[in-house]
């Protein structure tokens, strides 16, 4: 894919999608990172003489023009973390949008309303790809997040303009690289969080990549009854047993070492400093539930992880939201910053929940590589094609 290197933006009308979808709680914008993450790639083509036209999507509005769902907010937000002014259109397309993109000159910003207002965005209709194309003379995508959405601002208008990757998503994709790709081995991949169900495609996908694949968080628990252990009132999914064998089947086939917890730490009730102990992993007790993985399942990752490479981690080991209940997950995380630091393991890590645990943890600044993406992020692990991506690289 070609990148900011291979353009010179002076005086063009450079058409970016971001991904200003940020976190807001009673219309107060909760977390910025992915603006802080995006502004790089705006100032340097500013800086460059380009006429910066960013798009992106806002929640879900569904075609139509939600009030709250506006990216009004989020452009006053960027316009802060770029220390320059940011204009605003009151439409991605039509006449308005057009005014206004008419009205800019080199080195301005100007940030489109919500493309989500269109239904035309999420059918990847070819008249609203067209209607974003005429706004730009190339396109950049920095939106890896929303990359797994083939949506007109994402993927239909990357075949009408000259498309390039931002310096986000090529961050990302670098990263994505060393992870899976080609990366350095050996390979280990954590993988947490509640539910085998809802992460098939995931473990099926890394097990037959990586060299060892730890399993923790409530989904351990699916695996672990699913050898027959009795896992008391942990949350666990009866129906998953037979897939969950499947797993371990198939990692064995691939040669891939898959880490179980060896021992759990118990709680009668699932609340912050519920009475707790740590029990082997086949002794919980009736009327108990794991809260978190135990010390010795900790040292066994230790010892992964200091004859890995490269470590990939997707999703918490324990409900790490419930102190004491972070334990184990804040030991890891340290753990491999610290290697990252001292022996030079590659760390990547990415989706919702494993961003909120590295930084609980304090160390999401020391891993190699975190992903600003959620869903995409998680596509990605599982092997799948991300439209947002694949249309860059046919470029
Ligand atoms: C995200 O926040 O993961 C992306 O912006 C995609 O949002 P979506 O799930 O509404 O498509």
């Amino acid at each position: 894919f070609r990148t900011l290197d291979q353009l010179d933006p002076a005086g063009k009308r450079v058409l970016l999608r971001a991904d200003l979808n940020l976190p807001v709680r009673d219309g107060q914008i909760t977390d910025r990172t992915r603006i802080e993450r995006l502004s790089p790639t705006i100032r340097e083509l500013a800086e460059k003489g380009a006429r910066v036209i960013v798009c992106s999507h806002f929640d879900r509005p569904k075609g139509k023009r939600v009030p709250e769902m506006s990216l009004k907010p989020m452009a006053e937000a960027l316009a802060g973390s770029l220390g320059r002014p940011v204009a605003f259109a009151d439409d991605c397309i039509g006449p308005v949008a057009e005014a206004a993109v008419a009205a800019l000159k080199d080195g301005e910003v100007l940030v489109l309303e919500n493309t989500r207002y269109h239904a035309g965005e999420e059918k990847n209709d070819p008249a609203m790809a067209e209607a974003l194309a005429k706004l730009g003379d190339v396109f950049v995508n920095d939106a890896f997040s929303a990359a797994h959405r083939a949506h007109a601002s994402t993927e239909g208008v990357a075949h009408r303009l000259p498309s390039y990757a931002g310096r986000l998503m090529q961050a990302e994709l670098e990263a994505l690289d060393a992870a899976l790709g080609t990366p350095a081995r050996p390979v280990v991949a954590i993988v947490g969080g509640a539910k085998v169900s809802t992460k098939l495609d995931l473990l099926g996908n890394l097990s037959r990549k990586v060299d060892v694949l730890v399993i923790g968080g409530a989904m351990a628990n699916t695996f672990l009854a699913a050898k027959g252990m009795s896992m008391g009132k942990s949350l666990q999914e009866a129906e998953m047993h037979e897939t969950a064998l499947r797993i371990l089947d198939e990692a064995k086939a691939a040669n891939c070492e898959v880490l179980l917890p060896e021992d759990l730490v118990v709680a009668e009730a699932f609340a912050a400093n519920a009475p707790h102990r740590t029990v082997a992993a086949d002794k919980v007790p009736e009327g108990m539930m794991a809260l978190d993985v135990g010390p010795g399942t900790v040292a066994a990752v230790e010892s992964r992880l200091k004859r890995a490479s490269t470590l990939v981690w997707n999703g918490p080991f324990g409900a790490f939201e419930i102190p004491p209940f972070d334990t184990a997950t804040v030991q890891v995380a340290q753990m491999a910053a610290g290697l990252t630091t001292s022996a030079g393991l590659k760390t990547i890590g990415g989706g919702g929940d494993t961003v909120s645990a590295l930084r609980h943890a304090g160390v999401a600044e020391r891993m190699t590589y975190v992903s600003s993406a959620g869903g995409a992020f998680l596509e990605w692990l599982e092997g799948k094609t991300l439209p947002g991506v694949a249309v860059l690289q046919e470029g």
